[in-house]
């Protein structure tokens, strides 16, 4: 796994943006860039960044087709807090050559949501998998809606989420997490490392314990991000804030040999 340790959230963002431009510029097959994406803060930087490039002409999204991580059960695609509608106010509606055929998101609404999941993992299988997945992390280390506990071989399903993450997420609802619904669909952990790549987001200060557990506690179904130690190409892009429980020697690891990275 590597660690990719930036100055501060703006650094990473432009650090995670520019690799993914990179890869979709190296991507020479006839088959679509498939790209795994997510919602959440952690993110926006990046969006921010690959709309720029992708207006400057830099990097195109004609062939691009996303999947997003999750979805909450029961909202419909115009409530303002549906990842549906994250994605597109943040970033597709502000890309000239995205096609809305090749947007991918799991559907909240759905009455069959078994069904709903298992298509979607045939639909990423039929794209011959992720190439790159992009990931953001809870504070207690969820990947996607990945919550404690769960297998770290999971594959796409319905998930329950705990009382701490609706508390969390609860600012988005009005601070009531009563309002943040109990269930959501979600990729599995197991659908995250069958990507050929991952690179996860870790930003801030209230992350700094999960960043630690996932690079320097084992692999544990307690930590759900932590599978990415078993995955071939992982890299986590963080901030200085969020390093604040590494091992003085971890951190100075990390930054010896990945010193031509930083921004
Ligand atoms: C939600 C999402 C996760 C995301 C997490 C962190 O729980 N389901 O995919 O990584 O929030 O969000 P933020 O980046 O806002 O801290």
């Amino acid at each position: 796994m590597r660690v990719v340790i930036q100055d501060d959230y703006e650094k990473m963002c432009e650090w995670a943006a520019n690799y993914i431009a990179d890869r979709m510029r190296a991507h020479k097959e006839d088959r679509p860039f498939v790209l795994g994406l997510p919602t959440g803060s952690s993110p926006l930087g990046v969006y921010a960044r690959l709309v720029e490039k992708n207006k400057a002409g830099e990097i195109s999204f004609a062939n691009v087709v996303t999947f997003n991580m999750d979805e909450y059960l029961g909202l419909p695609h115009e409530h303002d807090q549906s990842y549906w509608y994250f994605m597109h106010d943040n970033f597709f509606d502000h890309l000239v050559d995205m096609k809305p055929e090749n947007i991918n998101i799991l559907n909240g609404m759905t009455d069959d949501p078994e069904g709903e999941c298992a298509r979607y993992e045939e639909k990423i299988a039929s794209y011959g998998g992720i190439d790159l997945f992009m990931g953001g992390i809870g504070v207690d280390g969820h990947l996607a809606f990945n919550e404690p506990y769960t297998s770290l071989t999971s594959r796409t399903g319905l998930r329950d989420l705990t009382t701490d993450t609706r508390i969390v997420n609860s600012r988005f609802f009005g601070g009531d997490p009563e309002k943040v619904p109990a269930q959501a669909l979600s990729v599995g952990i197991g659908t995250v490392t069958d990507a050929k790549e991952v690179l996860v987001l870790i930003s801030g200060h209230n992350k700094a314990r999960a960043l630690a557990a996932v690079v320097e506690g084992g692999v544990s179904q307690k930590w759900t991000c932590s599978a990415l130690q078993m995955h071939n190409a992982a890299i986590i892009a963080c901030d200085e804030a969020s390093c604040g429980e590494l091992t003085v020697d971890t951190y100075k690891y990390f930054l010896d040999i990945e010193k031509g990275e930083r921004l």
